[in-house]
């Protein structure tokens, strides 16, 4: 029995397919490729929830819903979001998040779907000494967290560089926190515990917490001055290089190409391109130690690595990023809460004990 679940089906659906020896990522019937930088996310969300809820709009119409539900949200939570703040950035997106109503309408599933847009911008804000601001409801979604956080109104370039990256993590097969949120939709909890099983798979290191380590190791990098080195000096002593190795791809991640040509666009001669420059250093020399080290494994880049140059020139702290990647992800998690529960069935696999046994008494 493998530890990790591998190769095990564990549910059918109808919205993303990972391919892992051919480098593919479907959703919904369409290529990553089709979907990044020529949807917005609102019209992949509208996308993601076709079918699961009675009264969808038209992706028009579901934008304007979206916007409504960052308004709702910044609403109902702003009073409480100093007293977040004790805890790391990503955590006290959670809390706030689990203050929203547990229910199953199309409303709670936009306001989880908005909530990481909004309350990442308005944490950060506010442990910077500075207010929040309430979102525009009118406004682009990407565009509106840039603003959110930033006060100005970004560049049309960033803003569709982070529509362009929340659409390209949106959904992603039976990851692992994708995973736990349809466990915890199988027991008809409503969709805040389900999203919130979610948020708390994507925190550690080994999934959505890896892009920004990915910072540090660049910087750690650049500071030593020779990555070959370095970087065998980390497997040598049994660490992981982020942003690198996936459990189902064998080839590179098809949604590292994206983001990389995304920061390429955004990078030219300034910090981003010089960055841009080096982290393509480092990961040549990356593949190359990797495959040194394990011949075996055919260990490639994924879409963290990328990612983390992206949001770092979005202007977002590195430790925020797991958060941006919550605000993409929320709309497959709802999608999958929703899936699972028209199932009706209970997720409830077996363990087989190995522990000792009581001593019979005769
Ligand atoms: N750095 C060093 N070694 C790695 C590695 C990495 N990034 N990724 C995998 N390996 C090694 C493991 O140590 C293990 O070696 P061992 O068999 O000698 O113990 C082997 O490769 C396991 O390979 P595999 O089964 O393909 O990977 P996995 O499913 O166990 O792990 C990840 C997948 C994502 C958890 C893993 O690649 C990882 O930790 N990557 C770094 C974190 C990261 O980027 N996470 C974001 C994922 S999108």
């Amino acid at each position: 029995m493998a530890n990790g679940l591998d190769d095990v089906v564990a549910a059918e659906t109808v919205l993303s397919d990972v391919d892992g020896l051919g480098g593919r990522l479907t959703i919904r019937g369409h290529s990553l490729p089709e979907l990044a930088g020529r949807w917005s996310y609102a019209q992949v969300v509208q996308l993601l929830l076709d079918g699961f809820f009675d009264d969808l709009p038209g992706d028009v119409e579901l934008a304007a819903r979206l916007g409504q539900a960052r308004s709702e949200v910044f609403e109902r939570l702003r009073p409480m979001l100093p007293s977040l703040l004790s805890v790391d950035i990503y955590s006290a997106m959670r809390a706030g998040m689990a203050l929203l109503p547990d229910g199953e309408t199309l409303a709670d599933a936009l306001r989880l779907i908005a909530a990481p847009a909004v309350l990442t911008p308005a944490l950060l804000r506010l442990r910077r000494g500075e207010q929040p601001l309430a979102p525009d409801a009118r406004a682009d979604h990407a565009g509106d967290m840039l603003r959110m956080l930033n006060g100005t109104v970004a560049s049309p370039a960033l803003t569709k560089a982070l529509d362009t990256y929340l659409v390209t993590v949106c959904d992603h097969g039976l990851n692992a926190s994708t995973f736990a949120t349809r466990v915890v939709a199988s027991t008809q909890a409503g969709l805040t515990s389900a999203v919130l099983a979610g948020l708390g798979a994507l925190k550690g290191p080994l999934h959505g917490g890896a892009p920004g380590p990915v910072i540090e190791m660049l910087d750690a990098i650049a500071a030593h001055g020779d990555a070959a080195s370095w970087l065998r000096d980390e497997i040598v002593h049994g660490e992981r290089i982020m942003g690198f190795g996936h459990r189902i791809y064998r080839v590179r991640d098809p949604r590292a190409d994206v983001l990389k040509a995304v920061v390429r666009q955004l990078g030219g001669e300034g910090d981003t391109g010089n960055r841009l420059a080096f982290a393509e250093k480092v990961e040549q020399a990356a593949l190359d130690v990797l495959r040194a080290a394990k011949p075996e494994r055919s260990i490639q880049t994924n879409v963290e690595f990328y990612t983390a140059l992206l949001l770092e020139a979005a202007g977002f702290p590195t430790d925020a990023f797991s958060n941006v990647f919550a605000a993409g992800r929320a709309a497959g998690w709802v999608a999958h809460a929703r899936e699972q529960q028209t199932t009706g069935r209970l997720i409830r696999p077996q363990s087989r004990y190995v522990g000792p046994m009581p001593d019979l008494v005769a």
